[in-house]
């Protein structure tokens, strides 16, 4: 075969973002408007790989390519294929760093380009494992959330350490995303969180523990189709994440435009610190304003969507 692609979509966190890294359960969903590819073609001898900042060898790739490099070479590696003769080209529409799984999601597109080059067969269980590699580079101590969600193509529920669960969703969701257009950088977040966990341990725990209960709570929503309960639990995990700090002015502005245009409910999504922020809107149409009145407001970008009772791709 002399070219293959892979790809994939992002992410979004609804509730229990830095709580699954202490164990408790999450809910994600994907996000189907922004996707990373990945193409791989033969090329005589070298291992090349090309993005928007980098072309070049893979060998001398910049820091922030360092961790898909280790997940090429383990896949390589796991594919038992020799470390050359290959040009892996990288396409995304996930803004980076904003909390959207554009790391996982990137790497996602890459292994399965490979295995798709090869014509061999992945499993979910091998695909998770050699995306590990590259979100271990990222994010530090990834709970995994990310990449579960940016490979599945349903709601999940998701706790560390444990088999990921597709939710069916009971009704239709309107949803909104707007970029505050700063990076987040997830990896200072968690650390943010952890600094917290030793200076700070009632109250931290007690925020966890309570952004647990949320998504427990979220989950029940989510099944029965009840918005205006998974509204307020949105809006109570924001409260309970800026308590962790990992909230700021710039996501805090865009929850309250999002909140006077009527959302069911606001909050961050993904590490916080810069990124972005998701709302629950009550229609498709109210959601369209929504998006809307955040570009004008100063979001960077807007996107509003349906996530479906069945199927969304
Ligand atoms: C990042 O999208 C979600 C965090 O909970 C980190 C993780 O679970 O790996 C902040």
């Amino acid at each position: 075969q002399k070219i293959a692609i892979g790809s994939a979509h992002g992410k979004l966190i609804l509730t229990g973002e830095h709580a699954a890294v202490y164990g408790m359960p999450a809910i994600a969903i994907p996000f189907p408007l922004v996707k990373a590819v990945s193409t791989v073609e033969k090329i005589p001898d070298e291992l090349m790989i090309s993005c928007e900042y980098y072309d070049g060898s893979l060998d001398q790739v910049p820091d922030k390519l360092k961790g898909i490099r280790a997940c090429i070479y383990e896949t390589l590696k796991v594919l038992n294929k020799p470390q050359k003769g290959l040009w892996i080209r990288l396409n995304t529409s996930i803004p980076i760093g904003r909390g959207l799984g554009s790391s996982a999601a990137i790497a996602i597109a890459v292994v399965k380009s490979l295995f798709s080059f090869y014509r061999q067969t992945l499993s979910h269980k091998v695909l998770m494992s050699l995306v590990h590699i590259a979100e271990t580079f990222a994010h530090g101590n990834p709970s995994g959330i990310d990449m579960e969600a940016a490979s599945s193509h349903f709601p999940i529920w998701f706790q560390k350490g444990e088999r990921v669960k597709p939710l069916q969703i009971g009704r239709t969701l309107f949803i909104v995303v707007a970029d505050t257009g700063r990076i987040g950088d997830t990896r200072r977040a968690v650390s943010i969180v952890k600094e917290n966990y030793q200076l700070k341990p009632v109250m931290t725990k007690k925020s966890i523990r309570q952004l647990g209960s949320i998504s427990l709570e979220a989950k029940k929503a989510l099944i029965t189709g009840n918005v205006d309960v998974l509204g307020s639990l949105i809006d109570l995990a924001h409260t309970e994440l800026s308590q962790l700090g990992v909230s700021d002015k710039g996501i805090d502005k865009l929850v309250d435009v999002a909140r006077k245009e009527g959302a069911l409910g606001a909050k961050l999504t993904g590490g916080g610190k810069g990124g972005c922020m998701i709302a629950l809107a009550q229609n498709l149409s109210q959601a369209k304003e929504m998006a809307n009145a955040l570009m004008k407001e100063g979001a960077r970008n807007a996107w509003y969507f349906k996530l479906k009772r069945d199927k969304n791709f």
